[in-house]
């Protein structure tokens, strides 16, 4: 089973990324968005990404219109209707996310696979959302989707195992390592993840360490960037979101999302995508890291 057509909904620093994983990959895509205002930021996200490759001599400008021309824009998902997939990538707000599918439930083909891009929410409670939860798996992308290899591919128990299997093959048709996982809030890698980037917020809130030094541990060490750098990257709304998903779930304290996290949210200091996060940014975009 190939995937000819596939939708993403939501364009924001995650579906953006997504559409262009797609369209990178020879994929007719369509990206949906709630308004046009909402739209033209995403397609700009996408055509700011290739841009950059463009620049770094990465891409031709031919390769990149070529990529461009990939995607169709629409505020409509009836121009979802002849996908066979579907890739929601919407805020994490489940109450969203279930309209979203109720949605999709309505506009898509009987033998349309639909696939929710969540973090960490479950995926056998967005799929009841749905006369049909056997069509429902999880592909959750990682941040920056083109650069990430990681996919986790997430089977629900109603899952029918030929979604689960079709998905993972396109994943690695995209050139990403796909690792087929049951549904778990955080699934496996942001469980892991989690339990070291909460940590970092309550470390910074105690005072015991400044910011700097902080990310400097851990980039010293090796690590590509400094936790409170990456959460500004992943966007603190979403680590909140993670976190108090994965603490739901596990009972455990160290998922306790630190006070500072929560109050920067509540500032509207969501990271890089705001301009403000644990760190202040004089370019505002999504997830760009250059
Ligand atoms: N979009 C597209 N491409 C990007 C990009 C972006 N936002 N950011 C960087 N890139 C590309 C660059 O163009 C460059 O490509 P090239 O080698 O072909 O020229 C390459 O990535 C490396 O970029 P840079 O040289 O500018 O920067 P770095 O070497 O510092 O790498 C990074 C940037 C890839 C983001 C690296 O710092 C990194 O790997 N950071 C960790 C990211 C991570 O852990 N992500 C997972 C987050 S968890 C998550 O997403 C789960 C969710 O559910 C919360």
């Amino acid at each position: 089973m190939g995937f000819r057509k596939v939708g993403v909904v939501g364009l924001g620093t995650m579906g953006a990324g997504i559409a262009e994983v797609l369209a990178r990959g020879g994929v007719e895509t369509v990206g949906v968005e709630i308004n046009d205002a909402a739209l033209e930021r995403g397609r700009g996200n996408i055509e700011a990404s290739t841009g950059r490759a463009v620049k770094r001599g990465r891409l031709s400008e031919e390769a990149q219109a070529e990529i461009l021309g990939r995607v169709v824009f629409s505020t409509d998902f009836a121009a979802l209707s002849d996908c066979d997939l579907v890739i929601e990538a919407v805020p994490e707000r489940i109450d969203l996310k279930e309209k979203v599918f109720a949605e999709l439930d309505k506009v898509c083909g009987p033998d349309a696979v639909l696939a929710t891009n969540t973090s960490s929410l479950s995926v056998t409670e967005i799929a009841a959302a749905t006369t049909r939860p056997d069509s429902i798996v999880g592909v959750h992308f990682f941040n920056p989707a083109p650069v990430m290899k990681l996919v986790e591919v997430i089977g629900t128990e109603r899952s029918r195992p030929e979604f689960v299997s079709a998905v993972t093959e396109l994943v690695r048709d995209l050139g990403k390592t796909p690792v087929t996982i049951g549904d778990r809030a955080g699934f496996v890698a942001n469980r892991l993840l989690f339990g070291y980037l909460g940590p970092a917020a309550r470390l910074l809130e105690s005072g015991e360490a400044g910011k700097e030094d902080i990310d400097a541990s851990m980039t010293a060490i090796g690590l590509p960037m400094g936790p409170l750098t990456l959460m500004d990257l992943i966007g603190l709304d979403t680590c909140l979101e993670v976190l108090e998903a994965i603490h739901r779930d596990s009972g455990e304290a160290r998922h306790e999302p630190a006070a500072l996290l929560r109050s920067l949210v509540a500032e509207g200091a969501l990271g890089r995508k705001t301009g403000r996060g644990f760190y202040t940014y004089e370019k505002v975009g999504s997830g760009s890291v250059v």
